[in-house]
């Protein structure tokens, strides 16, 4: 009997490339026993980081919010498995690194800087309808 499949996009935020953890969070998603389908690591545009937060838009982070996403290189990859959605964000941890509990990538390698936009180390895909859009704008055609 096959694994039914879901698939999340995972963006490793430029404070975790910038920070040399891209192995170690990648290391807790296959340790969790989640598949990895695509790994890219890319610079990305303002055109792609609209349309990928385009729910947060007029908010008052989202311009600090761009910026910080634009200001190094981002690590893509899109992981598989059943409930893989749910079962990230839970391994990413709260959104405020602060409050998020050890344990969780959020929890274990961040803090608050005290900046406009909280850098968090990772996203992860809230729902198989924000996966799989987030996943055509990243990895078009996949
Ligand atoms: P993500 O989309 O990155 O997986 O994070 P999330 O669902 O936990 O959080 P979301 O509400 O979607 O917010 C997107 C990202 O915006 C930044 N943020 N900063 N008050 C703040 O400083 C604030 N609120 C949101 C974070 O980087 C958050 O992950
Ligand atoms: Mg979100």
């Amino acid at each position: 009997m096959s694994e039914q499949s879901e698939r999340t996009l995972i963006l490793i935020k430029p404070d975790g490339v910038r920070r040399g953890l891209t192995g170690q969070i990648l290391a807790r998603v296959e340790a969790k026993g989640y598949t990895l389908t695509a790994v890219e690591l890319r610079d990305a545009d303002d055109q792609l980081l609209a349309a990928h937060y385009a729910e947060h838009e007029g908010k008052p982070f989202y311009a600090p919010l761009v910026e910080f996403m634009k200001s190094g290189p981002v690590l893509a990859a899109v992981a598989e498995g059943h409930r893989v959605i749910e079962g990230f964000r839970a391994l990413a941890g709260a959104t405020d690194p602060t409050s998020a509990l050890p344990g969780t990538i959020r929890g274990d390698f961040g803090r608050d800087w005290g900046l406009a936009v909280q850098q968090n180390l990772v996203h992860g895909s809230d729902s198989v309808a924000s996966a799989e859009r987030e996943i055509g704008l990243w990895f078009p055609g996949r």
